[in-house]
């Protein structure tokens, strides 16, 4: 799984261009804790997220807490609410391990990104292996996305609604859903999700789409067709799986964001890491990190509807891509790394 965004991210080596030193102290956190948090102005920051998952939050003892809530706004369930964990087998829905996160982030004032209800990876055994008309599987779709937006209306404030449907060539990825039911399942996905909860923010969420590429214009292709067709769609998510030498320059970042921002919607970077392995010194390595934390932040804080930038995990002890990469904004100990203070600067508009 973790090579689809390794080889993405590798193809776009040759855009990639090493940026500035990290620079600047961390600043006092400025962003509002309200949910519906919407930048009224380009000098407010971007709001700042993480996703956690139940286990560390259970488990990983008091200064794992105490860093999310000291420092984060917001809250994405790293992998609680994928298909595989909600419904899996038919009909039999779990949702403790999601709840509990949800009640967390709801007692703590923090709103919640639903992450994800349609995707082709962590599509349960039950819906890859059944023989599926079109209308069977749209409507186990349909029951699937109107069960859990209904469980969580009021209390989930935004869903990435459709996960990675693009192919790093702009073409349709190739998904259960996408060869049974066909591309409207995007739209589908959609109507169904605001059907169930019309206050709902929905977003289409991708990765390896922070470059101006092929991938990145279908992205836009298809959000304007879905924005001009009047499917319900809120929010465009930039997930910033990125790498030492293989990250987007400022200006194109920027460019990207000015662009999805002219279709009146809200962005977000959903899913910020940096794999920072390599063989260079360590200290040089994590000021490269900086850079690039600081880089990401600084474009989604030069556009306005950019709302909120979410790193995936809050310390290295706890990382999909593992610990020896050091991606995240905290070391093992919890101590804040230069990308921590990277992130911040970027974050802090200027003037
Ligand atoms: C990663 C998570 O960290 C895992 O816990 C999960 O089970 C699968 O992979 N794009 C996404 C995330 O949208 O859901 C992925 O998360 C990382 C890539």
């Amino acid at each position: 799984m973790f090579g689809k965004y390794a080889l993405s991210l590798g193809l776009t080596l040759a855009a990639a261009a090493v940026f500035g030193g990290c620079g600047g102290a961390a600043s006092a956190a400025s962003a509002p804790h309200a949910a519906g948090f919407t930048r009224t102005s380009a000098r407010e920051a971007p709001q700042l997220g993480a996703a956690v998952n139940d286990v560390m939050l259970r488990t990983a003892g008091p200064r794992y807490v105490r860093t999310l809530l000291d420092h984060y706004r917001s809250i994405t369930p790293e992998y609680e609410m994928e298909m595989s964990q909600l419904e899996p087998s038919r009909g039999r829905f779990t949702f403790a391990a999601a709840d509990r996160i949800v009640a967390f982030a709801n007692r703590h004032h923090m709103p919640v990104r639903g992450h994800t209800l349609v995707w082709d990876e962590m599509v349960p055994n039950w819906v890859l292996h059944g023989d599926w008309t079109r209308a069977q599987l749209e409507n186990v779709l349909h029951t699937y996305i109107t069960t859990v937006v209904s469980h969580y209306r009021g209390k989930v404030e935004e869903w990435d609604v459709v996960n990675e449907p693009l192919l790093q060539n702009g073409g349709m990825r190739q998904s259960v859903w996408e060869r049974v039911i066909g591309p409207d399942y995007v739209e589908l996905a959609f109507k169904w999700a605001h059907a169930a909860d019309p206050s709902a923010r929905l977003f289409l969420n991708e990765f390896g789409a922070e470059w101006n590429d092929p991938k990145e214009r279908a992205l836009f292709q298809l959000v304007s067709g879905l924005r001009a067709r009047h499917v319900p769609i809120g929010g465009v998510g930039f997930q910033a799986h990125l790498l030492l030498d293989a990250h987007p320059p400022q200006a194109e970042l920027t460019g990207v964001l000015r662009q999805f921002a002219g279709l009146g919607l809200r962005l977000e970077v959903t899913e910020l890491d940096v794999r920072a392995g390599g063989s260079t010194s360590l200290a040089r390595r994590m000021a490269e990190e900086a850079s690039i934390y600081k880089t990401v932040a600084a474009s989604c804080a030069a556009v306005r509807a950019c709302a909120r930038v979410t790193t995936w995990g809050i310390t290295d002890a706890a990382t999909w891509i593992g610990t020896a990469n050091r991606p995240l904004p905290f070391d093992t100990h919890y101590r804040a790394k230069p990308a921590w203070y990277g992130l911040r600067a970027g974050l802090t508009p200027r003037g």
